[in-house]
């Protein structure tokens, strides 16, 4: 299950990974993949923590986090979905699909399902147009999909655990 730790040991990791690597020309960037490596996410108060050591100021953190969507500000779930909306898969009916996603797992865009298992995204063009409408749920690809067809699909990582 997705949760947030924010214990003080994670934070002792991210100051380790701070004091190792830190130059004069250390950027913010590697700063910001431990700390998504370490919490999972790159919440509000991991944010002030890494401004304050690096002098930053915060909205640039938040600026940055929340521009990539390899960082994430809350947890991510178990499983991550994507259904893409790019034009090849929107002309093929994805916010159908997208639809439907959000409908059996009763939660919105960018959101995660309250046990932890989902996490709902919608991406631009994977670069799979030939299979549209595409979904990804972590490294699986799913192609050539139909709304009916999203329970199924879904009942296949409830199970897993
Ligand atoms: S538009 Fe969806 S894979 Fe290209």
């Amino acid at each position: 299950m997705a949760k947030l730790d924010l214990s003080a040991e994670n934070f002792a990791k991210l100051q380790k990974f701070i004091d190792e690597n830190r130059s004069e020309t250390m950027g913010l960037m590697p700063v910001l993949h431990a700390a998504q490596e370490i919490f999972g996410c790159i919440p509000l108060e991991v944010q002030k923590y890494i401004a304050k050591e690096l002098n930053v100021s915060v909205a640039d953190i938040y600026g940055v986090v929340t521009f990539y969507s390899r960082f994430s500000t809350e947890p991510v779930g178990d499983n991550l979905i994507g259904v893409c909306l790019g034009t090849a898969c929107y002309v093929k009916g994805s916010q159908a699909i997208l639809d439907r996603f959000k409908k059996e797992l009763g939660i919105d865009v960018e959101q995660t399902t309250e046990d932890g298992k989902f996490t709902l995204t919608a991406t631009r063009c994977l670069g799979a147009c030939g299979l549209a409408p595409v979904v990804t749920i972590n490294n699986d690809v799913y192609g050539k999909l139909v709304p009916t067809e999203v329970p199924k699909i879904l009942a296949k990582y409830q199970k897993e655990e």
